[in-house]
């Protein structure tokens, strides 16, 4: 059956980075016999925004809520539009009207990538040796608009900002990271948390990851910390296989994996909504980059890698699996291929991209 997907390039860089995510969609899809069907949309830009006057046309939902992806760019134009404005606008509501309550990001040492984390002994990390998934809460959490000013602007000015944990939010989140755990060789789950401090909600998420543990004996499973986990990232990155956190704590942890795998214009990432209720969105880590949009230098991978999830998220792992070999043998030090500057080589964003799609049709 077809796939309808919703495609958003956005700003910057999005505009240049999305052709080759298409390209190599198009080549898994005739590779897997898989059928796609692309539909684009110009909205959630700043583009929009300036003539419009807003980020997403009124009946938006309309338009995106029957796909069962989006294939998303970048969004974000601080000169035209204010970030908070921009995002707000389009990407945060995406997850929560779309109920994208999974945030996972893979985090993965490709080779001819050099990581900028080492091993105690200074030596480097070889490719494959960090292997992490972050999965992060995505809708409630420390990120709630529970909370308040009182008497603004004076001595006793005092604000406040609450956590929403809900059973069902918490433990559907844990499930999904338990599932994708169980799928993995290691099959090791690590919790973030700061029961130590925060002694109410990170208790209760304690509690809950116990629990749900019951339910896969088969999944080695132990809790850091939030403050002491990003230093283990940084000095045995390599222990981690999945690791699941709040809204906040995620956050914080998937940008730093990502970061200790090397450059952001490889890394993937995605919001999912496991139960299919709504569509899910595929977006490459990094944002728009104006210092180098235009120029047709962006790395084309981090986009080409979530048209991978993607593909895996539809119910093709094949495809996911030869989309990836193909990206690892363009990155394979030695390979000849091209490299944008980001990874020390001199290729057009496109370069790469047609490099990638030769790898995949075998050509
Ligand atoms: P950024 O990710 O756009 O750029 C950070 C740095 O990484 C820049 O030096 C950029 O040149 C480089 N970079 C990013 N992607 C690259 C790629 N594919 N290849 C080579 N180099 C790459 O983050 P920044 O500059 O903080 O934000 C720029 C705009 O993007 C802002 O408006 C921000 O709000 C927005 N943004 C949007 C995101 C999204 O759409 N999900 C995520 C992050 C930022
Ligand atoms: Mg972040």
């Amino acid at each position: 059956s077809k796939h309808r997907i919703a495609v958003i390039a956005g700003d910057g860089i999005g505009q240049e980075v999305m052709p080759e995510g298409l390209r190599v969609l198009e080549a898994a899809a005739s590779r897997f016999n898989i059928e796609l069907q692309f539909d684009h949309f110009d909205f959630s830009s700043c583009d929009y925004f300036e003539r419009h006057g807003k980020m997403l046309p009124d009946d938006w939902k309309d338009q995106i809520g029957g796909h069962e992806a989006i294939y998303f760019g970048a969004v974000g134009w601080p000169d035209k539009v204010p970030d908070h404005i921009s995002l707000w606008g389009s990407l945060l509501l995406f997850r929560r009207e779309f109920d994208q309550y999974v945030n996972i990001r893979p985090a993965k040492l490709m080779p001819g990538v050099t990581a900028p984390v080492v091993r105690r002994d200074g030596s480097p990390r070889l490719a494959g040796e960090i292997d992490m998934v972050i999965v992060r809460e995505n809708t409630e959490g420390e990120y709630s608009s529970i909370g308040g000013r009182m008497y603004p602007g004076t001595e006793r000015e005092i604000v406040v900002q609450e956590t929403v944990m809900s059973r069902i939010g918490v433990d559907r989140v844990l499930r999904y990271a338990f599932e994708v755990a169980r799928s993995r060789p290691k099959k090791h789950l690590t919790s973030a948390t700061k029961s130590n401090g925060i002694a109410i909600t990170m208790p209760y998420w304690d509690e809950r990851v116990a629990e749900m543990a019951k339910q896969y004996p088969d999944v080695r499973v132990d809790k850091f910390h939030i403050d002491i986990l990003t230093a283990h990232f940084v000095q045995r990155p390599d222990f981690f296989d999945v690791v699941v956190g709040s809204n906040l704590f995620g956050d914080i942890l998937s940008d730093l994996g990502p970061a200790c795998t090397g450059t952001i214009g490889i890394a993937p990432s995605a919001n999912l909504n496991p139960d299919r209720t709504h569509p899910s969105l595929f977006e490459p880590v990094h944002g728009s980059a104006p210092d180098i949009a235009g120029r047709q230098i962006a790395n084309p991978i981090g986009q080409i890698w979530c048209g991978a999830m993607m593909l895996d998220f539809l119910g093709h792992r094949a495809a996911h699996d030869a989309v990836m070999q193909a990206i690892e043998s363009v990155l394979s030090p030695g390979s000849g291929a091209p490299r944008t500057p980001d990874l020390g080589g001199s290729a057009q964003t496109s370069d790469v991209g047609k490099a990638i799609e030769q790898a995949l049709l075998g050509a």
